[in-house]
């Protein structure tokens, strides 16, 4: 071949249907081969990921890309994200961040409606369900980490979005089908709806309720089946909303049923609502890390909640779950970007460094191929006193 007909490109500038004949520019130690066809779209994510930057091409050996839907079976790596994602993370945060931020405007609407005591038209939420859902197909990475970016006043509107794109994952993983998992995602998004008229004074109350004031709060499932009712939404799906503070040993409220009459979708709402609930920053404690929270659902089952549904709701979710943080050997702080096939070494993105305490420019390191670091812990943004929003908006949602 005349090696004068090589070209240097970056890698925004890769295709599949190219060759490469050499990475010349990379971030990161993560060693990989540096000649060989680009067979696709997940070729040039894969290398991406692996912090490269500048390659060089071969324009003679370009060739003619496969149909999309072709596994190749030859790419381990190739084949995993087939599996795992239809779009890469970095062309779907964008669109999720658009519904993220769709979804807290039309919770805000929903909740004003219930708030005046007017029905609301169920097209909008219900179609945006549908769109979440869409979204988590195409990679439920991206608004997974989506669900760890919290305003501080806007607890209820964020944990039904939160509680939705859980669903919506936690829905697909158990293998329900397409309309199942709209549906449960769209519990998700109304299951809170009723707390809009729990009093200021005892919803945002900062320390424990007394016996009188949770009477009141429980109130929120019954005022928000009631906004269902006048939306006339179907009742297999109101019943599920009913449900998600049920518990399997009759000890839950507002029927107090239990075992096989509560509903599987209700108890995997109880289980998503929890657990949001548990790892939710508020404006008066810190959200506790997922380990954490995972364990306590752990400890509520089998007596309270479904024992299969929370090993599948964990397993679903992984040891450390997208978007959540993580210390390093290396004594840097990461976030979790992509599930891989063993669930202790994900994919990160490093962007803190703990002993210099100042930011790092952000590389995204892949664990599974990189056995030099490994990670030592969970642990939550606040423990550094780290801005981790603003880090978001800068680095992850480009
Ligand atoms: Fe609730």
């Amino acid at each position: 071949m005349n090696g004068n007909s090589l070209k240097t490109i970056t890698i925004d500038q890769l295709v599949p249907g190219m060759f490469v004949s050499q990475i010349v520019g990379q971030s990161g130690g993560v060693k990989i081969k540096s000649e060989g066809k680009v067979t696709s779209q997940k070729v040039v994510d894969v290398l991406r990921a692996r912090g490269v930057k500048k390659l060089v091409i071969d324009p003679n050996r370009a060739f003619t890309v496969a149909p999309p839907d072709t596994p190749n079976a030859e790419d381990p790596e190739e084949a995993r994200a087939e599996k795992k994602a239809k779009v890469p993370f970095f062309r779907e945060i964008q669109r999720a961040e658009q519904l993220h931020a769709q979804g807290k405007e039309i919770q805000k609407s929903l909740l004003e409606s219930v708030q005046k005591g007017l029905p609301f038209d169920d097209k909008i939420p219900r179609a945006f369900s549908h769109k979440l859902v869409e979204s988590i197909d195409r990679n439920p990475d991206a608004l997974l980490c989506l669900t760890k970016i919290r305003e501080k006043d806007d607890y209820l509107l964020e944990h039904s979005l939160n509680v939705a794109i859980l669903l919506a994952n936690f829905g697909q993983f158990v293998g329900m089908d397409e309309q199942q998992v709209s549906d449960l995602a769209y519990a998700g998004f109304l299951h809170d709806m009723g707390k809009i008229r729990i009093p200021d004074n005892i919803l945002h109350k900062l320390g424990r309720l007394t016996d009188p004031e949770m009477a009141v709060m429980k109130r929120h499932v019954e005022f928000g089946v009631d906004a269902l009712h006048a939306a006339r939404i179907d009742s297999a799906l109101i019943r599920v909303v009913s449900e998600h503070h049920e518990r399997l040993d009759g000890k839950g409220y507002p029927a107090g049923i239990g075992g096989q009459d509560i509903s599987q979708e209700g108890r995997m709402l109880a289980i998503a609502d929890m657990y949001d609930a548990l790892t939710a920053d508020r404006c008066y404690k810190a959200g506790m890390p997922s380990q954490k929270a995972m364990k306590i659902l752990l400890q509520d089952a089998p007596e309270r909640l479904d024992s299969g549904l929370v090993q599948q709701f964990i397993k679903c979710m992984g040891v450390y779950p997208v978007g959540s943080l993580v210390r390093l050997s290396t004594d840097k702080l990461a976030m979790v970007l992509q599930q891989n096939d063993s669930p202790l070494t994900p994919v990160v993105k490093v962007f803190y460094s703990v002993k210099g305490g100042h930011f790092l420019e952000p590389k995204d390191i892949d664990l599974a191929c990189d056995k030099r670091i490994t990670i030592e812990s969970s642990v939550l943004a606040s423990e550094y006193k780290i801005d981790f929003n603003s880090f978001f908006e800068r680095s992850i949602a480009l």
